[in-house]
């Protein structure tokens, strides 16, 4: 009976082992986990756009061909993450109906501008290395499907990060010019990616829920600190500034401190009035409904197959 289901999925988190599609779980828990991989499926498509637009005017062909690879690997990232959604009974076109109405959010981050190609550095250095960091423990997320997916997806997600961080190095290897580019996408792209990690825990009305079942393994602040101390260093190594004149080494506490993030601009931006929503969700209802066809002509043709196979 329900109660006895309800002690097994109580059980199964408790012992860290997985909740699987066919097991029970309770409503909560399903819609939770469909709404945290729909919104992270919609932010791997969406986030294709702001460096899609350079992988025509990429400095050269192997930067071509990085930035080419890693836009496609997001295409991936977001097409397995609405297989793990459906594995709970999520329709996928529903979902993309969701997001193109706005009625399902995807990541604050995917709403700034990349103005230059040293963005696309920044973009992999910053935004991916902050992707990886709340990834890392996702891979220990209660929900089977997800937490399998996130292997694979962390793999990439490090090459991205990577091959941002490469492309810095090069242009703060360079010109003036070329480390003022590096400098001046740094500041534009520092805090925002703060936001990434979500609202304070004080403000965050999934944290304590999703901790208990084990969706999350560590809350915003933690993920957030843990960026800080990676990155400073790191910062170091490249030569940047990191746009903060709060941050500085906390003996006592063994974490950097910082300053406080702009949380009314991350209000703004995840309400819909961010500088590019308009324009992201414009690009994203005009290529679904330049694929109609595709996918008439694929249920045409999976009709056709299962008639004859009736043949
Ligand atoms: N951008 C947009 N929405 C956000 C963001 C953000 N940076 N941070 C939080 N939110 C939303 C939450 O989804 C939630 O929305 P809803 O209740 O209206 O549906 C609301 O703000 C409140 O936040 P929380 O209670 O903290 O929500 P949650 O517990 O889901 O934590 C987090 C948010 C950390 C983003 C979590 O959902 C998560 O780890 N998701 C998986 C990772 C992911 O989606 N990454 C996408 C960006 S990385 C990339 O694609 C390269």
């Amino acid at each position: 009976d329900d109660t006895e289901l309800a002690r097994h999925f109580d059980r199964t988190i408790e012992r860290d082992q997985r909740i699987e599609p066919r097991d029970w779980m309770p409503d909560g828990y399903r819609a939770t986990m469909i709404r945290q991989i729909a919104q992270h499926a919609h932010s791997e498509i969406i986030g294709m756009q702001p460096e899609g637009g350079w992988i025509t005017r990429a400095p050269s062909l192997r930067r071509k061909a990085i930035l080419l690879a890693k836009v496609q690997d997001e295409a991936g990232h977001g097409l397995y993450l609405y297989a793990a959604a459906e594995t709970l009974g999520a329709d996928r076109a529903d979902l993309t109906e969701r997001l193109i109405s706005g009625a399902q959010k995807y990541s604050s981050i995917f709403n700034y501008p990349a103005l230059t190609y040293a963005d696309v550095g920044v973009i992999g250095w910053l935004v991916d290395g902050a992707a990886i960091c709340n990834q890392v423990p996702l891979c220990r997320s209660s929900y089977g499907p997800y937490a399998r997916a996130m292997i694979r997806i962390c793999k990439e997600e490090s090459f991205h990060q990577r091959q941002g961080y490469e492309l810095l190095m090069t242009m703060m290897r360079g010109t003036d010019a070329q480390r003022e580019m590096v400098q001046d996408a740094v500041n534009r792209w520092w805090w925002p990616t703060l936001m990434m990690f979500g609202p304070p825990d004080a403000e965050s009305r999934h944290t304590a829920r999703s901790m208990a079942w084990k969706i999350k393994r560590h809350t915003n602040d933690e993920l957030r600190q843990r960026f800080v101390d990676m990155t400073v260093p790191q910062a170091e190594a490249l030569g940047v500034t990191l746009p903060d004149p709060r941050l500085r080494w906390n003996p006592e506490r063994g974490h950097y401190d910082f300053g406080d993030v702009d949380w009314a601009e991350f209000k703004r931006v995840i309400s819909g009035d961010g500088p590019c929503n308009a324009e992201r969700i414009a690009v994203r209802r005009a290529a679904h409904e330049d694929g109609a066809w595709v996918r008439e002509a694929a249920a045409a043709h999976a009709a056709k197959r299962a008639r004859r196979s009736r043949q």
